[in-house]
């Protein structure tokens, strides 16, 4: 038995939106919730997150810290990439700040909400959701999406990925939460997440800014360094590689 950082688990037969449902009940801490049927997912910016029910894994967990939701959604991403790679899964890699692609293609997305009480984040969700049975034609009204299906040609067990990614998660959030190894989990999601060579484009409304990933901070800024040798620091927008640049 490993040492699992949740107090308490849910399996949900079907749901709206799990991170809706971790947000509107009142749970104690260090919960997590799963679903393979989600029915109305929510994804960053007001967008639609679209799951096949049996398909796709939904998961939502639930913290109650200080801590930058940043270094939650980054144990996440690291969790994932660790189910990824025990099945032989090579080129994952972390968009900042919050997709999972498997070369120029998205897999997995989260989104992390705060709920405020008094001025101060009362709690934290973060919910991911990962394309695991899809095939290619799910997935053809989305713009750049895979599936570990459509990766491996193989179909998995939705409750074995679930467990798994459980498995990683607990150990990522007992070295951020109880043992605040900041430096071993910043250096792991640089790792993963500098893909210096690629050049990018990011976006925040009509601000635009063409150049290399240089740095992670540890506030989770994102540093990047243009061809002139100009750094920006950026804290939230979107990052896409940029083919054309
Ligand atoms: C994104 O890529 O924009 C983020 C997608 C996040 C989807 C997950 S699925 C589990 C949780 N419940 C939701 O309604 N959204 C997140």
């Amino acid at each position: 038995m490993y040492n699992d950082f949740f107090k308490k688990e849910i399996y949900l037969k079907k749901i709206d939106s799990t991170n809706n449902y971790l947000k509107l009940t009142s749970f104690e801490d260090n919960f997590i919730i799963y679903t393979f049927n989600q029915t109305k997912g929510r994804g960053r910016r007001n967008r639609e997150w679209l799951d096949f029910k049996n398909k796709n894994l939904a998961i939502s967990f639930l913290i109650r810290s200080t801590i930058d939701p940043i270094w939650l959604i980054c144990t996440a991403s690291l969790s994932l990439i660790d189910v990824l790679n025990s099945l032989n899964i090579k080129n994952s890699w972390i968009k900042w700040p919050n997709d999972i692609y498997i070369n120029d293609k998205k897999l997995s997305g989260i989104l992390a909400e705060s709920v405020w009480s008094d001025k101060k984040i009362e709690k934290v969700i973060i919910g991911i959701g990962i394309n695991i049975n899809n095939n290619i034609k799910d997935l053809i009204k989305l713009n750049n999406a895979t599936s570990i299906y459509i990766e491996t040609g193989k179909k998995q067990n939705l409750k074995t990925i679930y467990k798994g990614f459980k498995r990683e998660l607990s150990k990522w959030l007992i070295e951020l939460i109880e043992n605040k190894n900041f430096n071993l989990i910043r250096n792991k999601w640089k790792e993963l997440s500098l893909i210096s060579s690629k050049k990018i484009k990011w976006i925040n409304g009509d601000n635009i800014i063409y150049g290399l990933i240089n740095d992670i901070k540890d506030d989770g800024t994102l540093v990047i360094k243009t061809i002139d040798d100009n750094l920006y620091e950026v804290k939230s927008g979107d990052v896409l590689l940029d083919e054309v640049n």
